[in-house]
């Protein structure tokens, strides 16, 4: 059987880019805003232009008298240009007028690539492990006809003996070097695909005058809000969540109920300081929430004193007020130990499977220490791992929810049954793709951010049985070497 692996990356996506977008909702509780925000996205494409030096590529304000094609919208200014002008006449000086008639034009457009929108993805200057490109990512055809035409050059154009050796080579050795991971980004492909091009250097301005990304505050005075979500029974009702335990309902007319939906800050556990990862962190409305009221929550507690736990627990509304829920309701469903103060993980959702889908942490401290090779590896232990439930029935053998029968790791000796994932360090926020709007593609997929270690944070895919890695690994990379080289992981995707 193979295992089905899914992580974003590539396919016009950068590294770097999912960083920004994960360090907003994980980095240590990452919510310190005392306001929460709507997003408005007017840009119509995703296509990201940026420069080497990670800046926007801009409109120069004078003319560029040599790399003239980006003389409307690039990377370059005038300085710049000269620069790269000088570099080009001083190597044209170096060959013989008839090379220069065979080559000056081809090796102007590599050099000019520089001052393409596109560098930072030309020159691949994103990635850590390949030093900043001598020359820009060729696509392979295009490589392949420079090379065998004007492959003497190439020892001007380089200082790097990497390059220079593999050119010696052949056009082979020397193109799969230029060749970039992403092939739309290669030149000239990049300048080929309108996708890319269509909407380079417009400027796109809503109704509103809102450029590109806008805010539109809607609540403000929370402490540390670490979620808002709603009923599904067309109250248009937001629930918000502060991680100290409270819950408030904010009406459609954006005004906020006096009275917290929920105050739970008598049992929750946490602490007012900066970076404390304890405390009322996930919540859940039942998919049938209109019919029987119910909802779930997850939070930090310390027990006796020393022991801390997370506790997964039903409540159900009040049956008078709408907008209170019954404090005498709480059913505890799940409690887990929890090793450390850090990686509570937090995350409560239901799938379009109507389970109940419970995201943990590693148990905290840092390179998941606990056990022989950590939790998250570990598929007796509860933590590290997506959980997968069903919450409408009780078992027999006395837990207050059913294991779905298709749990992925019901038949392994050992392993938990609520298992449903794992190799997570510390997933807290996760939701379900409602699809294409048109076609539905991606319905129900759950997308979870991962957070890294120190190098890489994760976007992931959650399927059925899936390992995703930790702590063998971290994103792509091996985190514990001996135990992502262990023959029994490498059966795993990550
Ligand atoms: C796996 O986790 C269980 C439950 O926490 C623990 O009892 C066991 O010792 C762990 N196994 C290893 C090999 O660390
Ligand atoms: C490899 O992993 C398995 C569990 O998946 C474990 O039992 C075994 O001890 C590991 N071997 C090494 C060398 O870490």
């Amino acid at each position: 059987m193979t295992k089905e692996c899914h992580g974003i990356q590539g396919a016009g996506l950068r590294r770097s880019h999912i960083d920004q977008g994960i360090h907003i909702t994980t980095t240590t509780l990452g919510i310190t805003l005392a306001t929460l925000a709507v997003f408005t996205f007017v840009l119509q494409t995703s296509a990201h232009p940026q420069c080497l030096d990670f800046q926007p590529p801009f409109k120069p304000t004078s003319h560029l008298e040599f790399c003239s094609h980006y003389d409307t919208f690039g990377c370059c200014d005038q300085d710049a240009d000269s620069t790269i002008a000088e570099r080009y006449w001083d190597l044209m000086d170096s060959i013989s007028h008839e090379e220069y008639v065979r080559c000056g034009d081809v090796v102007k457009d590599i050099m000019c690539q520089e001052c393409s929108p596109y560098a930072a993805h030309l020159f691949d200057a994103e990635n850590p492990y390949t030093p900043v490109r001598e020359i820009p990512g060729l696509c392979f055809a295009y490589c392949e006809e420079f090379h065998t035409k004007c492959g003497f050059i190439i020892k001007h154009l380089t200082d790097s003996r990497v390059l220079q050796e593999a050119s010696d080579r052949g056009s082979i050795t020397f193109c799969s070097l230029t060749d970039l991971p992403d092939r739309d980004y290669c030149y000239p492909n990049v300048l080929q695909n309108n996708y890319l091009s269509n909407n380079l250097g417009k400027v796109t301005e809503d109704p509103m005058g809102c450029l590109q990304l806008c805010l539109t505050e809607v609540a403000n005075g929370l402490r540390n809000p670490v979620l808002m979500l709603h009923s599904g029974d067309d109250t248009h009702r937001m629930f918000v969540a502060e991680q100290v335990g409270f819950v408030w309902v904010y009406l459609r007319d954006g005004s906020r109920v006096e009275q917290p939906f929920l105050d739970l800050s008598g049992e929750v556990f946490t602490t007012p300081w900066l970076g404390d990862e304890r405390g009322f962190l996930g919540m859940a409305f039942h998919p049938r929430y209109r019919d029987n009221g119910l909802f779930y929550i997850y939070y930090s507690i310390m027990v006796q004193g020393s022991v801390e736990r997370i506790r997964i627990s039903e409540m159900r509304v009040s049956t008078h007020d709408m907008n209170r829920a019954d404090h005498n309701s709480e059913r505890v469903i799940l409690e887990i130990d929890e090793p450390a103060a850090n990686h509570n993980g937090g995350q409560l959702l239901f799938g379009l499977d109507g389970y109940l889908y419970i995201f943990t942490g590693d148990g905290g401290k840092a390179g998941d220490p606990f056990g022989k090779f950590g939790n998250a590896q570990n598929k007796s232990a509860l933590l590290g791992k997506v959980l997968r439930i069903d919450i409408d029935g009780s078992s027999t053998n006395k837990t207050p929810y059913r294991i779905p029968p298709d749990n992925p790791f019901i038949g392994e000796r050992d392993a938990r049954p609520e298992v449903y994932a794992y190799g997570v360090r510390n997933m807290w926020r996760c939701s379900v793709d409602r699809g294409d709007p048109v076609n539905r593609y991606g319905r129900g997929r759950i997308i979870c951010g991962d957070v890294g270690q120190n190098r890489f944070e994760e976007v992931d895919i959650i399927v059925k049985g899936g390992n995703y890695g930790w702590r063998a690994k971290e994103g792509f990379e091996c985190f514990d070497i001996k135990l992502c080289h262990n023959s029994s992981m490498s059966e795993y995707c990550y």
